[in-house]
């Protein structure tokens, strides 16, 4: 996947301009670059600074993560919530499993962390509400799904947080299932009048939908 909604001048100016990741964080996006296929899933330094301050800004207590890949994006949220807070993120990969668990080990906010392994949509269903913030980041073609699993887990004032909402500009004309996906997930979002949302032009796009 290309990622070019914004230039990477500018993309570099904000990324400098934005709180530095900690070193574990570095170490992890390098090693997650020497060794895993597809790394530029990875939210990466400036959107990884944002989720964690959407975290602190919703106050949030209990985090779930659709998506959890080598554990960047769950770190960085983590890392928002409160000692005792509590992030539950999902993945199938066994392989980018191991290395998050090693990253997690290491970090003071590894012990609020679970991982839960399998199918989200079946991990989903075993989950207690509430969650004040949910972060969408796994298959496309399930997105719509996920959303519907999420949002009764939400209470008033919880966030969902969709990524890769613009996927490289493809949603303004669609073409391949990819595409397809996400424009029919952002459309469904948008007529949605459970929750208030906005599109974010961050990185790939964020799609921000706040339950009313
Ligand atoms: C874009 S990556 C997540 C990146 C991560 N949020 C980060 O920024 O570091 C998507 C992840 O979703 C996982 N995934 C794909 N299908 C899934 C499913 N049905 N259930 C759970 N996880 C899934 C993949 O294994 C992959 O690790």
């Amino acid at each position: 996947m290309m990622i070019t909604l914004v230039s990477p001048a500018i993309e570099e100016y904000a990324r400098l301009h934005t709180e530095a990741p900690d070193a574990l964080l570095d170490q992890l996006y390098d090693e997650t670059h020497a060794t895993m296929q597809f790394p530029q899933m990875l939210v990466g330094a400036l959107e990884g600074a944002f989720l964690r301050m959407l975290v602190r800004l919703t106050r949030a207590r209990r985090v779930l993560e659709i998506g959890m890949f080598t554990g960047y994006s769950a770190l960085m949220m983590a890392a928002g919530l409160p000692a005792g807070g509590q992030l539950i993120t999902c993945d199938i990969n066994p392989a980018a499993e191991a290395v998050a668990r090693r990253y997690f080990a290491r970090s003071p906010h590894g012990e609020k962390i679970q991982i839960r392994m399998g199918p989200a949509l079946e991990t989903i269903a075993t989950l207690a509400a509430p969650f004040d913030l949910v972060f969408i980041d796994a298959d496309k073609a399930n997105y719509v799904n996920y959303y519907e699993a999420v949002l009764p887990l939400v209470p008033a004032g919880g966030l969902i947080v969709a990524d890769n909402a613009l996927w490289s500009g493809h949603v303004v004309d669609p073409r391949e299932p990819e595409s397809r996906a996400i424009a029919a997930f952002n459309d469904h979002v948008a007529r949605d009048g459970r929750v208030d949302k906005v599109m974010l032009t961050v990185r790939d796009g964020m799609l921000l939908a706040l339950k009313r």
